[in-house]
């Protein structure tokens, strides 16, 4: 069955404060504000497209909605059709719903755990060219999408499953281990394009999303991003380090609204007719160290991960 679902087209979050995140993206990370499409939504670009990034005010501080590209819209009706007759909710959106997140059309479903999944076809071009005027190299995109996330699963099997039969996501792999302080790690990677994955399930997550990735050109370009992130008094939560099953090169840093961010660099993609899904027994090969670690002892006494 060939997946009528493309890639990620945009992250929907509302946050309390949209001075700070408008800080953040622009400075810190290095998206540009997009040209506003309407009044309740702030769209900000990583590409071309005129919203890769949408936030919302209010009081969540958390994921709301994830927009998923499928190619035009005659295949959402079809995929909205198949997610009705699994018995999960479908809903249709307006034309000022759709104008807002820089897309032609939409219908809206959702995953177990409460995050709209909107099915949207014909994303609307910005005016002007992407500027790259932090992000040197850009960010990657394309037909990989805007990035990853790693979202809360409740029942993995059951999300899993959603994204599988009905959205036709694959699996890329596992990482399961515990680290020091008895803390378990068992998180299942879901890819729907040569992107290594587009879609992380774990456990024990407080919000809806861990965090969410945005892949850069360069490991320059990343390093930028630490050394500003360093300069605007950005909690950086995790260094450098590299991904076992992803290759990426990353750092994390927590946003205006808790959850993280992941910049990185080097991921590697996913060729369905060779892949074969692994297990692996750790989350670095090297990294990925807190700047702020407590000693070893303190840690484990306190349950934090290494
Ligand atoms: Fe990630």
């Amino acid at each position: 069955m060939g997946s009528d679902v493309q890639s990620l087209g945009y992250f929907l979050f509302e946050v309390s404060d949209l001075d700070a995140w408008d800080r953040f993206l622009i400075k810190v990370i290095g998206v540009e504000r997009g040209e506003a499409l309407a009044e309740d939504l702030v769209p900000y670009r990583t590409d071309d497209r005129a919203a890769r990034i949408l936030l919302r005010e209010g009081p969540a501080d958390d994921l709301v909605a994830l927009g998923f590209d499928v190619p035009g819209e005659g295949a959402v009706q079809r995929l909205a059709d198949r997610i009705h007759r699994s018995g999960h909710p479908v809903e249709p959106a307006s034309e000022d719903e759709a104008r807002a997140r820089g897309v032609r059309g939409l219908v809206r479903t959702f995953e177990p755990g409460g995050v709209a999944i909107e099915l949207c076809h014909g994303p609307v071009l910005a005016k002007t060219p992407f500027r790259r005027e932090l992000v040197r190299t850009g960010f990657v995109t394309g037909e990989q999408g805007v990035g990853h996330l790693a979202l809360r699963a409740d029942d993995i099997a059951k999300t899993q499953s959603y994204f599988e039969q009905l959205l036709s996501f694959d699996l890329s792999d596992h990482i399961r281990c515990t680290l020091p302080g008895d803390f378990e790690v068992d998180i299942t990677f879901l890819h729907v394009n040569p992107r290594h994955h587009t879609v992380a399930l774990g456990t024990g997550i407080p919000k809806h999303l861990h965090h969410f990735m945005l892949q850069m050109g360069s490991l320059d370009d990343v390093g930028a991003a630490l050394d500003r992130a360093f300069a605007h008094e950005v909690r950086v939560v995790q260094g450098l380090g590299r991904h076992p099953n992803d290759h990426m090169v990353s750092f994390y840093c927590v946003t205006p609204s808790g959850f993280e961010c992941e910049l990185g660099w080097g991921g590697r993609t996913v060729d369905d007719s060779t892949w074969n899904p692994t297990t692996y027994d750790r989350i670095s090969d090297w990294g990925h160290q807190s700047p702020y670690r407590r000693p070893p002892k303190r840690r484990a006494e306190l349950g934090e991960r290494p």
